[in-house]
């Protein structure tokens, strides 16, 4: 457990899965949480299911005019606006042939552009509380190659190189910036694309995500959401620009 009293933030894409568990996670460690994501109703139900201290907010990370109504909400809501956790992350299999350019441009507008967005319209408010956090949830699909994943290896590869950019930009400002990689962690987005991409062999392939990482199985999100609560609280003061992995071993291989 750690003291995030004091602490308030805003999760995108934390209506389900990672970002689901970290909303839990940094709630129950004393921080007031909003919620911003594009399933507005499923953000509400989480909302309301952590009670005190946390809100939610409709917000579309593709659209800077809907992330900044998200960020000025917190910051009024909060009085102050110190933690932004970007998770909100859509994925694709294909190779590179599979993979038309809407696709792509799909995931760079939300993947990308969604950390871009929120990162910018965060970061005066970041600036100001002069104790800011950004955790962006990039994944191990930017470190290693993961076969018929193009766009997203791409997309989570400039994830990792952004962090460390504005790592170093902002340090000694007091905002820090660091990233958490995951391995494959049993959420919606494995079901979504398990039934869109391998109807049929779902179990099979589900069996494969679980073998591929040395562990024998796909992480939970609540081990991938107390890293991020380790991140944003003040025991991590000296980690900035680092990419953390939690993979179950896949990339010590
Ligand atoms: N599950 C995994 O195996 C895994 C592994 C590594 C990294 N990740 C990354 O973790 C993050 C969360 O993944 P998850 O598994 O919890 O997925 P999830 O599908 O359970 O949750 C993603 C959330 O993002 C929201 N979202 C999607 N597009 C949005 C948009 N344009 N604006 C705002 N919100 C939007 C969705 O509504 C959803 O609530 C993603 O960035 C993903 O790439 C996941």
């Amino acid at each position: 457990m750690h003291d995030l009293r004091g602490r308030a933030a805003i999760i995108t894409g934390g209506a389900s899965g990672i970002g689901e568990q970290c909303a839990v996670c940094l709630a129950a460690e004393g921080a007031k949480v909003l919620i911003a994501d594009i399933e507005h109703a499923r953000a509400i139900r989480v909302a309301e299911a952590i009670g005190a201290g946390c809100i939610a907010c409709a917000c579309d990370v593709t659209d800077p005019t809907s992330v900044h109504g998200a960020v000025d909400r917190a910051r009024n809501e909060f009085g102050t606006l110190n933690v932004l956790v970007n998770c909100a992350g859509i994925g694709f299999v294909g190779s590179i042939e599979e993979t038309e350019p809407n696709d792509i441009e799909r995931l760079w507008s939300v993947n990308v552009m969604g950390v871009y967005n929120a990162s910018r319209a965060a970061l005066p408010y970041l600036l100001e509380a002069r104790d800011g956090v950004i955790v962006n949830i990039g994944s191990v699909a930017g470190l290693v190659a993961v076969k018929r994943r193009f766009a997203y290896c791409a997309t989570k590869g400039a994830v990792l190189a952004l962090t460390r950019q504005m790592a170093i930009d902002y340090a000694g400002t007091g905002l820090r910036v660091n990233c958490v990689a995951p391995g494959t962690v049993e959420t919606p987005f494995v079901d979504a694309y398990l039934a869109r991409f391998h109807r049929g062999e779902e179990d099979a392939v589900r069996r494969d995500l679980h073998a591929r990482q040395p562990i024998g199985r796909m992480g939970r999100p609540e081990e991938i959401a107390s890293l991020v609560a380790y991140l944003v609280s003040p025991e991590a003061s000296f980690i900035t620009g680092s990419i953390i992995t939690a993979d179950g071993g896949w990339t010590a291989q």
